[in-house]
């Protein structure tokens, strides 16, 4: 085994950052103190004095102004007492360092809350994906995924409604690597009990609003004893204050099998996991119900919150009125679901599934020719 005195230079710098990460964030976390009755990741904004809640829109590159637009179109007509503040993300670089505008950061850290378009992302050059540097300023902890099945689009799975619940903030994205000798590279895995509790108290909260009630932690705590271990037993300590919500665990390999066998079972669970394993895992969910196209999605952090769809800019539709704004719109919905608009929230959403399943009115890549502003005209159609 190789202790810390034959790592070489690199390496020892590594682990010491490592520590170092590890001890910022346990001091962080020791002023984490949430009482039992707290709400993890409450949105803490309030409405001016218009009687409107203001949101930070980022509206993104590619088809993103397109999908937008369908957002606040449909906002508009289901009278959503919210008014958009746009922002600009365009990165600028502070001290050899990608970050986005100071003015960005105030409005979202103002509104408490933000949605999202998609953001392109070089490949191999330029800066740093801004995801990542958005998740990383606002300590975006939770990434809340939802997958229901959509009537009217059809897949080999039928009545899918799985929620999955990815730490976003450390696990194997930690990003703790370092060559040991040529040829030889360590990757640090980085789990602590107090990133652990917030995700799994935001698991059981989100469990016991929606009503779900079961939450099953996956993991591999049989191989990785310690870092797996320490989530799973994080898990099954905090359980203890959750009494009205059953708790059990399951292996990420025996849940990515059965999943995809039948995804029913899952629909009563809420299903929480560390960093990379809930990547992979809420993509898989995503292909039982369509597509990326089809799925929302949430970053929930202690004082704000983003909401985005999970498909990228897709610059080849972009400008030509291609686009499918569903997964922007569900994300919206997610996020009106989060400032307690759910009447409205509820309205829209009822509204699209209607669209969806007559599919008279649905874009090209769910097999219609309708354009773009013609599915928000029809969504906005139903909420009479
Ligand atoms: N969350 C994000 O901001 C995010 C996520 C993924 C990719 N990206 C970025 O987006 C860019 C393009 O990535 P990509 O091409 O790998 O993935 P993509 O999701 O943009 O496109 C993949 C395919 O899906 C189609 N598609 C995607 N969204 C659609 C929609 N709403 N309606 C209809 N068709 C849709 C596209 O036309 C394309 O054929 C890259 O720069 C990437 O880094 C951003």
């Amino acid at each position: 085994m190789l202790g810390s005195r034959s790592l070489a230079t690199p390496a020892r710098q590594c682990l010491r950052q490592a520590r170092q990460q590890q001890f910022t964030r346990l001091s962080f976390a020791r002023s984490y103190a949430v009482a039992a009755d707290d709400k993890v990741g409450k949105f803490k904004g309030t409405k001016g004095n218009d009687g409107k809640y203001t949101v930070s829109l980022i509206e993104g590159d590619g088809i993103g102004p397109e999908i937008s637009q369908s957002v606040k179109d449909i906002f508009e007509a289901a009278n959503v007492p919210i008014k958009w503040e746009p922002v600009d993300v365009t990165p600028r670089l502070k001290d050899g360092k990608t970050v986005i505008p100071d003015e960005t950061i105030e409005s979202i850290s103002r509104n408490y809350v933000a949605l999202k378009g998609p953001l392109a992302t070089p490949v191999g050059k330029g800066h740093v994906s801004l995801n990542l540097t958005l998740r990383r300023t606002f300590n975006l902890f939770a990434n809340l995924r939802p997958c229901k099945s959509i009537h009217g689009y059809k897949t080999p799975y039928d009545g899918v409604d799985t929620v999955l619940i990815r730490e976003n903030t450390e696990g194997e994205y930690s990003g703790i690597e370092h060559v040991v000798v040529d040829g030889v590279v360590q990757s640090i895995k980085l789990i602590t009990r107090q990133a652990s509790e917030r995700v799994l108290r935001f698991a059981f909260q989100y469990a016991q609003e929606t009503g779900k009630n079961k939450v099953r932690a996956v993991h591999k705590a049989t191989i990785m004893k310690m870092s797996d271990g320490l989530f799973l037993n994080t898990a099954r300590e905090l359980s203890k204050e959750f009494p009205n919500v059953e708790f059990d665990a399951e292996l990420l390999d025996n849940t990515c099998l059965k999943v995809v066998t039948d995804p029913t079972p899952y629909n009563d669970k809420v299903l929480v996991m560390p960093n990379l394993y809930g990547d992979i895992l809420s993509d898989m969910c995503a292909g039982l119900i369509g597509g990326l196209g089809l799925t929302p999605s949430g970053n929930i952090g202690d004082e704000c919150s983003i909401f985005e769809a999970v498909h990228g800019s897709a610059p080849d539709i972009a400008g030509k009125g291609l686009a499918n704004p569903t997964a922007l719109l569900l994300s919206s919905i997610m996020m009106l679901q989060h400032m307690g608009l759910t009447t409205e929230a509820s309205k829209i959403e009822k509204a699209i599934f209607d669209v969806l399943a007559e599919g008279k009115t649905i874009t090209g890549d769910l097999g219609g020719s309708a354009k773009t502003h013609e599915y928000a005209a029809a969504v906005i159609k139903k909420l009479a």
